[in-house]
């Protein structure tokens, strides 16, 4: 199965050739603009900003909205129907929604999700959906900007970034496509990682009638508990110069380490760790001894070393958040000893609604916020029959090499779901299936074959076995559901030459070297 559409089809007919195209592109055009008024009397609470036909070539521009918020610049190949709009969600509150309607529409719908605290459209994963002939829908999740702010003083904003957002969206943009295209979608989709994660899993619990199949990476779920335990490395580390700081160079040793001690429990010597619940990572072997005073760690810092491997404990003893998985290299952000924007962003303007407070998070802050309402954004319950039931399908997946976000959370909310709804992987195979990519980042990026399709830039193959929005959709409509999911590896970033592949495997089962063939080759791995 294929979902790239690599020429525009003619919406009259196929043999009248270039002339044919040209008028179907214009009454396309004009379809378009005339879809204005029709939104405005069908909706409520709208106001259409507007809908533009933009031809094949164009080379599309959406301007920032906030310092945060990328602006969209990219060359688009199909002609498409833009529509922006903005509807509100209550009297304080509301969303801006680009619905994005190819010309050579496949029937189906896709709804994307929103990143950090954001605040801005995924314009990016909209366009990588509508190329592939879905309509597309993507808002800014209630606020411009990757910031808290303005849920200060004002719960419609939370509430909105909490669920709301997102399901209105899906509800608006299906109507919009309805109105539009003159018939209903055949198949609903969604496509989001991180707090796009979060938000796939909500909706699977909350709303599980708006997705025939849904993909989620790298969740944020858990939220409050996560917000905790991001917010905590900046009091384990301190800053610069303290004597529980540790140099990026010497991160890159204990990066290194990590390595020493875990990469071959896979078989394999590669710089990539298949499997980090196998590893116990012992920064002890890095103190300096009487001699050494340079590349190695204080006890003091061995100790950092550890609590950053550990998990978040409540002062009772209660876990509350997986420790980050060894095989993470996060020199860049949690371990910069700076504090960590979006959990002092969270204490700041949900928790506590006070601009001056923080940075530094203590145990009785956590306990504060847990009292704290913030619309079940948590995201945590682990009965997803509802979605079952209907016969809707998740495709969850997590990078190993995730430094923002633990992947060890991942498998704990797999399990948690298995625990609650009393299955076993082999019964919860029929609608949820969660795969483990070593070697990926967060949500992208990485050392190994961390390309699977997931987004534009981590585009491999419009094959299924290789493409997880492909994968998904021979999931919902042929009925067959991915055992693996094919990484692929490139030598540079241009993407002209694969430098390796891996099947990833599905949980709980773990990526094994067999101990003999090309370890580049696949078949030179087994799941077990
Ligand atoms: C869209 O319309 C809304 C409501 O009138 C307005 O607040 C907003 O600035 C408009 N957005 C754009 C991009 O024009
Ligand atoms: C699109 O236009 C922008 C601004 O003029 C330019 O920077 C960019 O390179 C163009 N992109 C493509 C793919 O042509
Ligand atoms: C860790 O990240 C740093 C900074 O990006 C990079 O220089 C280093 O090569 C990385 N280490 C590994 C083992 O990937
Ligand atoms: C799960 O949810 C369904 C539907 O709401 C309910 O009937 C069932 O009792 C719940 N199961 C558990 C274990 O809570
Ligand atoms: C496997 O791929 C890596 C990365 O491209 C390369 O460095 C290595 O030489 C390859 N190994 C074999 C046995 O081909």
């Amino acid at each position: 199965m294929k979902l790239l559409h690599t020429s525009l089809v003619c919406l009259l007919t196929a043999t009248q050739g270039a002339e044919c195209s040209q008028a179907s592109k214009h009454s396309f055009a004009k379809k378009c603009e005339g879809l204005a008024s029709t939104l405005e009397r069908q909706l409520q609470n709208t106001k259409v900003n507007f809908t533009d036909f933009v031809a094949a070539g164009t080379n599309l521009t959406a301007p920032s909205t906030h310092e945060t918020c990328a602006a969209f610049d990219s060359a688009l190949d199909f002609d498409l129907c833009r529509v922006k709009l903005y509807k509100s969600t209550s009297e304080k509150s509301g969303i801006t929604l680009e619905t994005w309607l190819p010309a050579d529409w496949s029937g189906r719908f896709l709804s994307v999700g929103n990143g950090g605290l954001g605040g801005c459209i995924s314009y990016t994963d909209i366009a990588y959906a509508a190329a592939r002939g879905f309509a597309a829908v993507g808002t800014n999740n209630g606020h411009d900007g990757n910031t808290g702010l303005p849920f200060y003083k004002n719960r419609e904003v939370l509430e909105d970034f909490a669920y709301r957002a997102l399901h209105t969206g899906v509800v608006v943009g299906k109507e919009i496509t309805k109105a539009f295209y003159g018939k209903k979608h055949t198949k609903s989709y969604y496509l989001g990682c991180s707090t796009g994660g979060r938000q796939g899993f909500k909706e699977a619990h909350d709303f599980p009638n708006d997705f025939d199949g849904i993909i989620a990476g790298a969740p944020a779920f858990d939220f409050g508990n996560l917000q905790a335990w991001s917010g905590r490395f900046y009091s384990i580390t301190g800053t610069p110069g303290s004597p529980t700081f540790l140099t990026s160079d010497l991160w890159a040793l204990v990066v290194k380490d990590v390595l020493k001690q875990c990469d071959g429990l896979d078989g394999h010597l590669d710089g990539i760790i298949e499997d980090p619940d196998l590893c116990q990572y012992r920064p002890e072997s890095l103190i300096c001894g009487k001699k050494q005073t340079k590349n190695c760690l204080t006890g003091t810092q061995a100790r950092v070393v550890r609590d950053v491997f550990s998990p978040l404990y409540h002062a009772t003893g209660t876990m509350l958040y997986p420790r980050l998985q060894p095989g993470a290299n996060s020199t860049a952000s949690l371990w910069s000893g700076t504090p960590f924007q979006y959990s002092v962003d969270w204490w700041r303007y949900v928790i506590y609604n006070d601009p001056s407070w923080g940075p530094e998070l203590t145990l009785d802050d956590i306990e504060v916020a847990k009292k704290v309402d913030t619309f079940g954004i948590n995201t945590w319950n682990g009965n997803l029959s509802k979605l079952r039931d209907r016969g809707s399908k998740i495709l969850h997946y997590h990078g190993l090499e995730d430094p923002v976000i633990t992947s060890d959370n991942s498998a704990r909310y797999y399990n948690h779901v298995s625990r609650t709804m009393g299955l076993r992987s082999e019964e919860l195979d029929n609608f949820y299936r969660y795969f483990r990519i070593s070697g990926m980042s967060h949500c992208g990026g990485g050392t190994g074959a961390f390309n699977i399709g997931n987004s534009q830039v981590d585009l491999a193959g419009e094959e299924p076995e290789g493409n997880v929005l492909s994968a998904m959709v021979q999931w919902v409509e042929e009925g067959i559901a991915p055992d693996y999911v094919l990484g692929t590896s490139f030598t540079d970033a241009s993407k002209s030459k694969v430098a390796f592949e891996r099947k990833h495997c599905k949980y709980p089962l773990r990526n094994m070297y067999k101990g003999s063939g090309d370890p580049n080759a696949t078949e030179s791995w087994q799941c077990v």
